[in-house]
This record gives C-alpha cells, sequence and structure tokens, in this order.
C-alpha cells in the first residue's frame, strides 16, 4: 500500500496542472480570468472589455460600426455605457424579446460572460 501512494499522489499533481492549463486555453469564457463566483472583483477592463473585443468589436469597432453594426459603437467605454444605461447591452446578450439577438449570426454569450455584464452594471457601470 505504501509503495502505492507517491503514485497516486503523482496522479492526482498531475490532474490538477492539466485542469489549470485547460483554464488558461479558454479564457474567454471566463471574461479574462474573472471568475463567476464573486471572489475576483468585476472591473470594465479585466472582465468587460475582454468579452466586447472577443465578440463585439468585428461589428461595433469604430471603422465597422456604420457598415456591420447598425451604427452602432461600443469601441469605447462611454459607448458601451450608453448601451448598458438604456438597457440594450444586456438586452440583446439575453436575448429578451424587443432586442436583436447579439452578437449577431453567432453563438450566445456563455452564462458566465452574461453575469459578468449583469454584475459590472449592478456595480455601477464604472470606467475602472
Ligand atoms: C456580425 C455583426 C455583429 C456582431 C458580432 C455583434 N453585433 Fe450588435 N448589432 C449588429 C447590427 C447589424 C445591429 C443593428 C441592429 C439591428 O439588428 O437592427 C446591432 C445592434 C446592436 C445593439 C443595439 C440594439 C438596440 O436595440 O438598440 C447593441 C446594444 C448591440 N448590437 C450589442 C452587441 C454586443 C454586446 C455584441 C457582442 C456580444 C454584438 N452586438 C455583436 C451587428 C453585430
Amino acid at each position: 500500500m505504501k509503495r502505492l501512494l507517491l503514485p497516486m499522489l503523482l496522479c492526482i499533481a498531475l490532474a490538477s496542472c492539466k485542469w489549470d492549463n485547460e483554464q488558461d486555453l479558454y479564457p474567454e469564457e471566463t471574461g479574462n480570468g474573472t471568475n463567476c463566483d464573486g471572489s475576483t472583483a468585476i472591473t470594465f477592463s479585466t472582465s468587460i472589455q475582454p468579452i466586447i473585443s472577443s465578440r463585439c468589436l468585428s461589428c461595433h469597432s469604430a471603422s465597422a460600426a456604420s457598415n456591420l453594426g447598425g451604427g452602432v459603437r461600443l469601441d469605447t467605454y462611454q459607448n458601451v455605457k450608453v448601451r448598458a444605461d438604456n438597457g440594450s447591452l444586456v438586452g440583446t446578450v439575453k436575448h429578451q424579446s424587443g432586442y436583436p439577438q447579439m452578437p449577431r449570426g453567432s453563438s450566445k454569450l456563455s452564462a458566465c460572460q452574461i453575469s459578468l455584464i449583469e454584475q459590472w452594471i449592478a456595480e455601477g457601470t464604472l470606467n475602472n
């Protein structure tokens, strides 16, 4: 039994390394490393901007907006805040009725990403 202990511990250690690497490989799932259990502070620059740039700016950047994004820009804090304040940011990503579904033509944001956006708004839509 004693001779099995070391290999067993090694297996557990290796398994947890693999898990860590998977988390690093898919950072967009949780919004650039910010997690959804409330243990990491949510800020515009670390939690919200990475979601917008990976999923929205192909159509809503300054240069793309007029052609692809219906004239809606999400390229700066101010422009995102306008949409947060009028309810359309949450309405579009949650696919609420009365709003076009975003990101257009692509998969819905993860529940984690949506909750980060909602928490950022609940905490005052700060430019942090
Ligand atoms: C493939 C292009 C494309 C992508 C990607 C995209 N959008 Fe849009 N978005 C549009 C278009 C086109 C409109 C114009 C509204 C319409 O459908 O009539 C729009 C409109 C909007 C509006 C305004 C809706 C309203 O009722 O005022 C918001 C807010 C928005 N998008 C948010 C987002 C967010 C957030 C993302 C990323 C999670 C995103 N969009 C990704 C194309 C896109």
